[in-house]
């Protein structure tokens, strides 16, 4: 399933172009002849016949729009470095939020600025979470030897525990790191209580809410942080196009944050100088398009009931989730490594297990077709993940 570039293709490739300049036959024909005729196997998507349900993406964008707007854009852009289209989706997103440019910092995914803001707040002191959430980003600094990140359990319900967080605050954190609704687990936090902790935790030091998938979400408005910037508190908040939009593999995302903030973060990256004229393009389509996210929601949804059915159906059960992607109980013996290992032997793509969370498997609401694939495959992969529990 890795792709290999093909060594004979290229090698074919280079051979025949030398034989060609061996006899003399450089002409415009020799050329073509010289060239591979047949197109590399570059896989761009998932591999015909997988079901690629392990990353959250969703399958259906890019919308028929944004297509439109990647070609029109490369066709006409692509020669060029993509400064007026970076600048006008940053006064949309500002516009939009109420806020001004300056507020506002756009990246090649919200992975980057996200990263971004972890290392500038452990030039200051540590980043604190919770134990379980997608921390993918505040454990950049930790690879490169930065502090720690300062961990709170997560409730008996897997949810983030705000009271136990804001406890744990204390002068070394320069960061809150929550995110809602969470990843693995799909759960939203109550959004007054949020709201609540975010203004009390924000008086102390710096809190950061990455809303990547807020829009999946029914009322996403209603849960959103992202007006207690205007009300001024310490609050950054991440949004990305890599989710309801179906854009991750154009990656754009972005941070909105008071403009000290902001321009505290941008000293650690090249902001929007990162995101391509194609990726740009696609956001700015894709932003506004009410019907494709309507029907986005539909399909995730749709999505999200054969994974239930199928979870209850093999005696199973899983977090109820707010969102595209669902956390599901393998049992007390359960052991989500085996089980994705079983799951890919039957061309389905699922995550593995998170941190020490052994009975937990994730699992994302994808095509349709690939969701009834996943449905159809976990009989024999829980068989052989008992299998590799006794083995
Ligand atoms: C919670 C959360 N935030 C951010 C991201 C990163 O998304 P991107 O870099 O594609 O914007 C992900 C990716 O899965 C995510 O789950």
């Amino acid at each position: 399933m890795t792709y290999n570039p093909s060594r004979r293709l290229f090698l074919g490739g280079s051979l025949a172009a030398s034989a060609a300049g061996a006899t003399g036959l450089i002409t415009p024909a020799g050329l073509a002849a010289a060239q591979p005729m047949q197109s590399p196997k570059i896989m761009y998507g998932p591999t015909p016949g997988v079901a690629k349900l392990n990353a959250n993406e969703n399958p259906y964008g890019p919308s028929d729009m944004a297509l439109k707007a990647i070609a029109e854009a490369s066709s006409t852009g692509g020669a060029y470095y993509a400064y007026r289209a970076g600048m006008y989706l940053r006064d949309m997103l500002a516009e939009s939020n109420g806020l001004k440019p300056e507020n506002v910092s756009i990246t090649a995914g919200s992975s980057l600025i996200l990263a971004f803001a972890a290392f500038a707040a452990t030039s200051k002191g540590k980043i604190l979470g919770p134990d379980l959430f997608w921390d993918t980003t505040s454990m950049a600094p930790v690879r490169q030897g930065g502090p720690e990140l300062v961990r709170v359990p997560n409730k008996a319900d897997l949810s983030i525990d705000l009271d136990a967080i804001y406890n744990a605050i204390d002068d070394d954190i320069a960061m809150v790191h929550i995110c809602n609704p969470n990843n693995p687990t799909g759960k939203l936090l109550d959004p007054k209580a949020l709201r609540e902790f975010c203004i009390k935790a924000s008086k102390k030091t710096l809190v950061l809410v990455d809303e990547a998938y807020n829009e999946l979400i029914d009322d996403g408005p209603k849960h959103s942080m992202i007006p207690l910037i205007n009300e001024g508190h310490n609050i950054i908040v991440a949004r990305t196009f890599s989710k309801i939009y179906g854009l991750a593999g154009m990656r754009v995302g972005y941070m909105l944050g008071s403009e000290e903030n902001m321009e505290f973060i941008n000293k650690y990256g090249l902001g929007g100088y990162s995101i391509n004229q194609a990726g740009l393009a696609a956001a700015i389509a894709s932003y506004n398009d009410e019907a494709f996210k309507d029907f986005s929601r539909q399909k995730v949804k749709e999505g999200r009931d054969i994974i239930m059915d199928a979870v209850k159906a093999n005696g199973l059960s899983a977090l109820p989730s707010t969102t595209n992607f669902v956390f599901v109980n393998l049992g007390d013996d359960g052991d989500a490594n085996a089980f994705r290992k079983a799951m890919e032997a039957q061309d389905v793509l699922i995550r593995g297990q998170y941190r020490t969370y052994q009975q937990w498997s994730r699992v994302s609401t994808g095509r349709i077709e690939d969701v009834k694939k996943y449905a159809a495959a976990v009989p024999k992969a829980l068989d052989e993940m008992y299998k590799a529990i006794k083995a």
